[in-house]
C-alpha cells in the first residue's frame, strides 16, 4: 500500500486579478489535507478509483477524458510509463472542504499524484507534480491561473504571477490567520467567467482595479518580509474593497470580514473566488479567541486558525 498527502491553501493576496497576470500570494493551509491511497486490486479490475466523501467510485477503464480524477491517473501512468490500466485501487478521501477557496479539487489531484508515482517508484519533482495537477485545475476551473496547484506542490508560501513563475519569500514574523467558512458553495468557474464577461464589457475599469490590486500585492509581500503586520492588515481592507468593486464579494463574506474587524483583526478579506467560500482575518494569538467567537456570532459555519511563518 502507499499513502500519499497534499495540503489546502488560501489565496492571501491577489485572485482575480492573478488571472490577468498580476501577481499574488498563497499560502498552504496543512490543518486541513487530502489523501489518496494505492493498493492493489484484483485481476483483470484495471483502475478503480474510489471517493467515499464524494460518493463516487470511477472506472478508469470507459471514464471520459474529461473527469479530472480519470484524468489525473491517466496522466501520472503515462509519465510514470507504466501500463495505462494496471489492477489498483486508489481510494481518496479529503478534509479540505469542496468549492470553498480552498484548493480542494487540486490537493486531491496532487495527493494522487503523489501516491501513485511512489508507487511506482518514479520520482516527480514538485514542478512536474505541479505541471500535472494544472491540467486538471484546467478541467475543474476552466481558466485557472495555475497558483492552486503551484502552493499545493510546493507547500510553501508563494508570490506567483501566472506565465512567469513564482517566489518563495521570507516571512518576517509568524502570521496567524483566522480562516472563515460562510457555508455558501461557490463555483470558481463560474465567478471567474462572470468576471471575464463584465471585464470584456469594461475592461479600462476593471484593468484599473486589476492594477490597484497587483500594486497592493507588492506592498504586502514587502510587510509580511518585514513582519509589519499593522501595515498588512490595512492591505488586506483594501484589497477586499477592490475585490467588492470587482462584484465577486457576497452579503454572507461581506458580513464575516465586518465582524472580524470589529472582533479586532488587523484586516480582513474574503479568499478565492467568492460569491461564498471562505475569508481570512490577520489576528494575533491575543485576538485569536475574540476574532473566532465574533465570526461564529455572524454566522460563520466553521473557523480554523492557520499559522503561517
Ligand atoms: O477559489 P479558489 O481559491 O480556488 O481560487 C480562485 C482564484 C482565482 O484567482 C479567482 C482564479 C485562479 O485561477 O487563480
Amino acid at each position: 500500500m502507499t499513502l500519499a498527502h497534499a495540503p489546502g491553501k488560501v489565496i492571501l493576496f491577489g485572485e482575480h486579478a492573478v488571472v490577468y497576470g498580476r501577481p499574488a500570494i498563497a499560502v498552504p493551509v496543512t490543518q486541513v489535507q487530502a489523501t489518496a491511497r494505492v493498493e492493489p486490486g484484483d485481476a483483470g479490475q484495471g483502475v478503480i478509483v474510489v471517493a467515499p466523501d464524494l460518493g463516487r467510485r470511477i472506472r478508469l477503464r470507459g471514464a471520459k477524458d474529461d473527469e479530472p480524477l480519470a484524468h489525473i491517473v491517466r496522466l501520472t501512468l503515462a509519465l510514470a510509463k507504466a501500463d495505462p490500466d494496471p489492477d489498483l485501487t486508489i481510494t481518496v478521501t479529503s478534509t479540505v472542504p469542496v468549492a470553498r477557496g480552498m484548493g480542494s479539487g487540486a490537493a486531491v489531484s496532487t495527493a494522487i499524484v503523489r501516491a501513485l508515482s511512489r508507487h511506482f517508484g518514479y520520482w516527480l519533482s514538485s514542478r512536474a507534480i505541479s505541471d500535472l495537477v494544472f491540467q486538471t485545475e484546467v478541467l475543474y476551473h476552466g481558466t485557472p491561473s495555475g497558483i492552486d496547484n503551484t502552493v499545493i506542490s510546493f507547500e510553501k508560501p508563494i508570490y506567483y504571477v501566472k506565465d512567469e513563475g513564482w517566489e518563495v519569500f521570507w516571512v518576517g514574523a509568524p502570521l496567524f490567520l483566522a480562516i472563515a467558512d460562510t457555508g455558501v458553495v461557490s463555483s470558481t468557474r463560474e465567478v471567474v467567467a462572470d468576471l471575464r464577461q463584465r471585464h470584456q464589457a469594461a475592461p479600462s475599469r476593471h484593468s484599473s482595479a486589476f492594477d490597484q490590486i497587483g500594486e497592493i500585492v507588492v506592498a504586502a509581500r514587502a510587510s509580511i518580509e518585514q513582519g509589519e503586520l499593522e501595515v498588512l492588515g490595512g492591505l488586506m481592507d483594501q484589497n477586499h474593497a477592490l475585490l467588492q468593486r470587482l462584484g465577486v464579494s457576497c452579503p454572507e463574506l461581506d458580513r464575516l470580514v465586518s465582524a472580524a474587524r470589529s472582533g479586532g483583526a488587523l484586516g480582513a478579506k474574503m479568499s478565492g473566488a467568492g460569491w461564498g467560500g471562505n475569508m481570512i482575518a490577520l489576528v494575533t494569538e491575543a485576538t485569536q479567541g475574540r476574532v473566532d467567537m465574533a465570526l461564529r456570532l455572524a454566522g460563520a459555519t466553521h473557523v480554523m486558525v492557520t499559522k503561517v511563518r
